[in-house]
């Protein structure tokens, strides 16, 4: 091997173009391509930017085309030569360099590499446990450096955004006690401190709380967050927010500066601008539109009520779930009625996924007669007024579950959204954002026998619910808010309790005594009665953002390394073993050992 020596890069491997011919440069990259073209090799040479051809050719230097025939995928050089123009009909318009080749005359070669386990073409598929094992291979792949690239393009936007609003950039600690986002902790025994632990933080939420009741009035912070959850998809154990908290604020200004935020990101990457303000639509009508509180408007097929319709029809299944208090709800896939029995089939299954015991369907045919197992228990007159609320046209399929308001909301909303994707109704290039608004403060836990917060026990209760806070506690709506983007919640905030009377009033509603509050957040708690300000913030799931704006699937995609789905990292093999005696140390007696 050798060395760089007194060689010093002039130009990346994108920058080279016609106006460079004849320039003597100085390349350094990765060998991506190699090709041996009657005595004349030709590479495709790789780094960070891009890629240009360089070109052996041994009347021009025969030490150096000589050499060139030990090249190999990924060997590491360096190469002196001359702009030249490519030969007529050579052009590559792909290429941001396609107009020109150098030709070479030294070749240094730097590093030699094994054959790499797969080839770094960004066009083959490579199973993902292999592409993490080698993740520094995988994120040479052009595909995957773009994400990369864009995701520092996105944090350097929001930080200006932020610093020309007056933001102060603050770190919390790692190290620090539970936090009450509701996800399990990743603990951290203390060796100084015997049967004592740390827990890795789930947000920076009381911490950036307390910055406010320092007077600091905006804050924010990219973070990392811990959790540890069942992963999915969009779920990693730990992630990054951006966070945020600002004092003397009502939530129009955090929809604001929250808008502001993506509007700068999206123009960064995506050179797209976003129409502001973001539509609104409170929890309760996302619920009853759309079966869930993050709903995808890209598309409709939204759920109808037909509870009121369809009581004390003849149909048993819905009858007698509506008189013990449920409800029958559709959804009216517009033109669907080719759809086949096995079509029909797959979809209850899918939707007995979620709870469902059953999809009845009624397919509408040309004469406007129903095709349908349940047809025959409808009157004519209860068919028709269905037919009305449903707005059923010949061509038409209509769905319907029945059964208690939690399964009917969540099987037809996956069931949406599996008709989205047969019917391809999801357009990859629109960008829906939407705000959901006025959630409920508590909902009940028949598990714990008790409410349970539905953001985190420091979010604010609206004035005029309060008094139901000790009759009514899951009547009573909160100062949260989502932003949803495509479906997925990329962030989630609410103004915040900032009396400690009001906090311990929540507390007491969420079943927390005195006592255990006082254990558990007293530093809190105190720093209310020492004259913390009204504030609020959110937080934005920056991977899940990234993820969308790469049009990827997954949130690992737009991570450099992250973790599989059972929280392992196949490169480092983390989480590992450790000795008997650090163990000890950290006064830990493992029975496993
Ligand atoms: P929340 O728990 O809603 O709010 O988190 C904010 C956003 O973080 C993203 N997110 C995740 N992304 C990847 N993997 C995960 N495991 C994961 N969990 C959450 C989501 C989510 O919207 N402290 C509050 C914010 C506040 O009230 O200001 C909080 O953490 O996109
Ligand atoms: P059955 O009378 O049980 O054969 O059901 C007739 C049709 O109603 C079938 O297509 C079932 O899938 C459907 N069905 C049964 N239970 C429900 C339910 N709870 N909600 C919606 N459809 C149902």
């Amino acid at each position: 091997m050798e060395s760089m020596g007194e060689l010093k890069r002039s130009h990346t491997c994108n920058d080279l173009r016609a106006d460079h011919i004849d320039q003597e440069i100085t390349l350094m990259g990765w060998v991506l391509r190699r090709r041996d073209h009657g005595g004349v090799i030709f590479i495709d040479l790789r780094d960070r930017w891009g890629i240009s051809q360089i070109v052996f050719n041994p009347e021009f230097n025969s030490e150096a085309h000589a050499k060139a025939h030990a090249l190999r995928s990924e060997w590491v050089i360096a190469v002196r030569g001359k702009v030249t123009p490519r030969p007529e009909g050579m052009v590559n318009k792909n290429l941001k360099t396609g107009e020109i080749e150098v030709m070479i005359s030294e070749l240094r070669i730097l590093n030699a590499s094994l054959t790499p386990p797969f080839p770094l073409d960004e066009d083959i598929e490579v199973s993902e446990n292999l592409r993490l094992q080698y993740r520094y291979l995988d994120l040479r792949r052009p595909g995957m450096a773009d994400n990369l690239i864009m995701r520092h393009k996105a944090c350097q936007a929001l930080r200006t955004f932020l610093n020309d609003e007056n933001f102060l950039e603050i770190e919390t600690p790692v190290l620090t006690r539970s936090t009450p986002e509701g996800a399990r902790d990743y603990l951290v025994p203390s060796r100084v401190n015997a049967g004592k632990f740390y827990a890795l933080p789930q947000s920076p939420q009381l911490f950036k709380q307390l910055l406010m009741v320092a007077g600091m009035d905006r804050y924010y912070q990219i973070v990392k967050c811990f959790r540890d959850e069942d992963l999915r998809a969009d779920r990693q154990p730990e992630f990054t927010q951006v966070d945020m908290e600002l004092s003397f604020i009502t939530e129009e200004d955090i929809y604001r500066i929250a808008e502001g935020v993506m509007t700068s990101l999206f123009a960064a990457t995506k050179a797209m601008e976003l129409q502001t303000p973001f539509p609104r639509m409170t929890y309760a009508e996302a619920m009853e539109r759309y079966g869930c509180d993050k709903p995808d408007t890209r598309f409709g097929l939204e759920l109808i009520n037909l509870t009121e319709v369809v009581k004390g029809c003849g149909f048993q299944v819905f009858r007698t779930v509506v008189e013990k208090g449920g409800q029958v709800k559709s959804i009216n896939a517009k033109g669907c009625a080719t759809f086949s029995r096995k079509d029909l089939d797959d979809l209850t299954g899918y939707v007995g996924n979620f709870g469902a015991k059953g999809l009845a369907w009624v397919k509408v045919k040309e004469d406007g007669e129903w095709q349908s197992p349940i047809a025959k228990f409808f009157t004519e007159a209860e068919r028709a007024a269905m037919a009305t609320t449903l707005d059923a046209q010949p061509g038409d399929l209509l769905f319907f579950v029945a059964d208690n308001a939690v399964v009917v909301r969540s099987a037809l909303a996956e069931l949406r959204l599996e008709l989205a994707r047969r019917l391809k109704l999801i357009d990859k290039n629109t960008f829906n954002f939407l705000w959901v608004t006025d959630f409920p403060l508590l909902e009940y836990d028949h598990e714990q026998k008790r409410h349970t917060a539905v953001h985190h026990p420091f979010t604010a209760p609206v004035e005029e619910d309060m008094d139901l806070l000790e009759t009514d506690p899951g009547k009573v709506r909160s100062r949260a808010y989502d932003l949803v983007l495509n479906g997925t919640e990329i962030g989630g905030g609410s103004l915040r309790i900032h009396q400690k009377t009001v906090q311990d009033r929540v507390f007491n509603a969420l079943g927390i005594a005195p006592e255990e509050a006082a254990d558990k957040f007293a530093f809190l708690l105190k720093a209310l009665e020492l004259g913390a300000p009204p504030h609020g913030g959110i937080a934005f799931g920056l991977d899940r953002l990234m993820m969308i704006i790469a049009g990827r699937d997954t949130i690992r995609d737009v991570i450099a390394f992250p973790k599989t789905q059972k929280a392992t990292c196949p490169l480092t093999d983390a989480p590992a073993g450790v000795a008997r005696k650090q163990l000890t140390e950290l006064h830990l007696r493992p029975d496993w050992q």
